[in-house]
């Protein structure tokens, strides 16, 4: 059942590439347009939209942070994100016109259900992206796309992740396409890079033996950092989060910006920070600033790990420890950032001799508000 593997947690990252292929499945024709069929809701009520939110929790919600990117960007309608269990309580604005959007994994997240609930009460269009058939959020949205990441039994979401990027790029691009946006061309481009990110995080995965040597190094460590800008910030939040349910260490996520309004007051000696460095070639500006950010923190003693471009050689100086990942298009490089502070994460917990399938506290999926 773990098929050689010693916990599900490293089965399911060794899944990813395949996850990720299964969820595109079908969904791209010969054209490279994509075809959604299954979300019955019409396009032109897609079309009408005026206001995209999605609702989510912990990891998922992570994936709806990093589709708020994509959405705005490729097809200008204002998106939201909220955790899931704050959404209803304040009274949020919705109408018919609202596009919901509900992640979930199991499909059974009560805060995930009261919120899509609630939705649906105002009048919103609730559409799901559910890794589980049949299950209550999907029966109880207007529509679902299904992400095909196959049973994650490890209660740390890591496959499920990836595979709900991928299903939150497929809705991005495909409101781009329904609603016909100016960044026609980089539309088709990014499904074409999509249709072949497979393959990049299978390289990844390749080439994680100096991460896990690393996160060995690290047991005796108590505090982990993790910085990030544009999408690389929830990808921080998500290496954070992996890090908190699985090694219980105390490690927190910023967006690197924020540093000097106060984070970059912990940063003392040898402290570890992992670094997400964003691509050199499409956002330059953000890329500069980040190398700037961890100049920084190494000349107040941080430990850099930097997660960079292969090719990226302006972080080179100064990383103590350099992981790197492939080129790939901006909005689409949580694809692969993620995967080794999955891997990160998984080995910590290892050397440090915890549970990792079933972490202390812990359920897989939280049925109780
Ligand atoms: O089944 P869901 O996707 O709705 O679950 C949401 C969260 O409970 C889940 O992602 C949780 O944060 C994971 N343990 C993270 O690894």
């Amino acid at each position: 059942e773990k098929g050689g593997y010693d916990y599900f947690m490293l089965k399911e990252i060794a899944e990813q590439p395949k996850a990720v292929a299964d969820t595109l499945l079908g969904r791209i024709d010969a054209e490279g347009s994509l075809t959604l069929d299954e979300v019955r809701i019409p396009a032109a009520v897609l079309r009408e939209a005026t206001k995209v939110v999605i609702v989510a929790c912990g990891t998922a919600f992570h994936a709806g942070l990093i589709a708020k990117y994509a959405i705005e960007h490729w097809t200008r309608i204002p998106c939201e994100v909220e955790l899931a269990s704050e959404f209803r309580y304040r009274d949020p604005i919705l109408d018919h016109r609202t596009l919901v959007v509900a992640i979930s994994q199991s499909g059974e997240t009560m805060d995930t259900l009261m919120a899509l609930r609630h939705a649906r009460e105002q009048g919103a269009r609730v559409l799901a992206i559910c890794n589980t058939n049949g299950s209550t959020i999907p029966r109880e949205s207007d529509a679902v796309l299904y992400t095909h990441a196959g049973p994650e039994v490890a209660v740390a979401s890591t496959k499920a992740f990836l595979t709900q990027l991928v299903a939150c790029y497929l809705v991005a691009l495909y409101l781009g396409q329904v609603r016909g946006t100016k960044w026609g061309d980089e539309i088709r481009a990014v499904i074409r890079d999509l249709a072949r990110i497979a393959e990049d995080v299978e390289r990844v995965l390749e080439t994680m033996e100096p991460v896990r040597a690393l996160a060995r190094s690290l047991a005796g460590h108590d505090t982990v950092l993790f910085l990030g800008r544009h999408v690389g910030y929830p990808v921080a939040l998500e290496g954070a989060l992996k890090l908190k349910e699985l090694a219980y260490m105390h490690a927190e996520g910023f967006a690197a910006g924020e540093l000097k309004h106060g984070p970059i007051a912990l940063i003392e000696e040898d402290l570890p920070v992992v670094v997400v460095v964003p691509s050199p070639r499409g956002r330059s500006v953000l890329h500069g600033k980040v190398v700037s950010n961890i100049q920084e923190i190494r000349a107040r003693g941080a430990r850099t790990i930097v997660i960079a471009e292969e090719g990226d050689e302006a972080v080179v100086p100064y990383a103590d420890h350099l992981i790197r990942i492939p080129v790939t298009p901006t909005l689409l490089q949580p694809l692969v950032s993620t995967v080794p502070l999955q891997v990160f994460a998984c080995e910590l917990a290892t050397a440090r001799g915890n549970e990792v399938d079933q972490p202390r506290n812990l359920a897989k999926s939280v049925t109780v508000e």
